[in-house]
């Protein structure tokens, strides 16, 4: 989990404000001179802490050029496994590499022997990526359908996963509506069939405090595009040692290879950790990039981001009812992450009308999504309503 290290934070600019206990890190992300930025779940904003090591990367990769591999990007790479498994909860040796969720799936999947077990079970509100992986190939797709378009209950995947099930794919947190699944209850069903489990963490860890063990997972990934202000391209895959430590990716590279730099073509050990589920070089840019995401994370923390956004959201929400735009929402705020979506007959109209106005929010099929971070204050969506009131 994060930590409140205080790590680096000394270095980041800080302005005090009444709002909320975390709305002094808003200065850290110049977006806000300009922008009000309301769009966290596609892609975090840009901090100063990620800026500057950018920047210190470029200067390296200008000054030294591949010399930095030895002293300074290995060792970068070997942070980055470090902090991204304190994040969720796990030993380094349980996390690998990756450029995008999609390459993470497509390993895993290589991995699987479906052809006794045959099923894997995911959901119509998974981010289509999770089922792309799997319908090319020769498995039994189980797509269970969600009865509000909200959520899927565990009772229905209680009902799908059975003794011929390999996999169950899904999310910690819908894209498409906020709902957070219980993936402690989704990890503990696939374990009782004797299934695997993978969660897409790509709208919950971050934004939400994750525990990998606790929730008894044996897969689960992220990256830094969103709540992990990491910016594209640098992912992450937790591989659950006692679970996963037999399986073998097919699809591969030399990144997995124990002996790397043996450069020997007719030999592959694939290294005893999580790495044996990476492949080719890590992209350097992201990866410094995600390092400085991350020096703020944790010195913000997770439980604290938590409290905030949620108090955000729930402000949020009761803004969006005044107006008469009752958000498509999970019943409980337990239930609820800091993904809000804003009924709407046009959204792209009414994203362009916000950004002309300077409110930075996204649309999806039916809804403006807005998704306020702990650097936004109530001020932020508060404003952006009374623009959608008006307009
Ligand atoms: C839940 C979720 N999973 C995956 C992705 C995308 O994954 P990839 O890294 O393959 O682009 C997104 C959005 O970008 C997402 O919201």
């Amino acid at each position: 989990m994060i930590g409140s290290t205080g790590l680096y934070s000394s270095q980041m600019t800080r302005s005090p404000s009444p709002s909320h206990a975390l709305a002094s890190w808003r200065t850290e992300f110049p977006t806000f001179e300009r922008t009000t930025y309301l769009n966290s779940c596609s892609l975090g904003a840009l901090s100063r802490a990620s800026r500057r090591r950018v920047e210190r990367f470029l200067d390296q990769w200008e000054m030294r050029g591949a010399a930095n591999w030895y002293d300074t990007w290995w060792g970068d790479l070997d942070a980055l496994r470090q902090r991204y498994a304190a994040l969720v909860g796990a030993a380094p040796a349980e996390i690998a590499l990756h450029p995008s969720v999609s390459s993470i799936l497509g390993v895993v999947a290589s991995a699987l022997d479906t052809r006794i077990r045959r099923k894997v079970v995911t959901t119509a509100l998974d981010f289509p990526t999770l089922p792309y992986q799997w319908l090319p190939r020769d498995v039994e797709l189980v797509v269970l359908e969600s009865p509000d378009g909200i959520s899927v209950p565990l009772e229905m995947f209680e009902a799908a996963v059975d003794d011929r099930t390999a996999l169950v794919a899904t999310s910690h947190v819908y894209f498409c509506s906020g709902a957070i699944q219980d993936i402690g209850g989704l990890g503990s069903i696939a374990e009782r069939r004797g299934a695997l489990s993978l969660i897409d963490g790509y709208q919950g860890v971050g934004q939400l405090p994750v525990d990998v063990r606790a929730a008894g997972v044996d897969f689960y990934c992220s990256g830094g595009l969103k709540w992990l202000l990491g910016g594209t391209g640098v992912t992450f895959l937790y591989a659950r040692a006692d679970t996963t430590h037999a399986l073998r990716p097919e699809s591969t590279g030399w990144f997995a290879h124990r002996e790397q730099f043996a450069f020997d073509p007719r030999e592959f050990t694939p290294h005893e950790d999580a790495r044996r589920f990476e492949a080719g070089t890590p992209p350097l840019l992201p990866v410094v990039a995600q390092l400085g995401g991350l020096d703020v994370l944790e010195a913000v923390g997770a439980e604290a981001i938590r409290r905030v956004t949620a108090a955000l959201t729930e402000d949020l929400i009761a803004g969006a009812q005044a107006i008469g735009r009752t958000p498509t929402m999970a019943t409980t705020a337990a239930e609820r992450s800091a993904i809000v979506m804003l009924p709407s007959a046009d959204p792209a109209a009414e994203v362009a009308r916000l950004a002309s106005a300077g409110f930075i929010t996204d649309a999806r099929p039916g809804h403006v999504r807005v998704s306020p971070y702990f650097y936004n204050i109530a001020d932020d969506h508060r404003a952006m309503l009374e623009v959608l009131d008006h307009g």
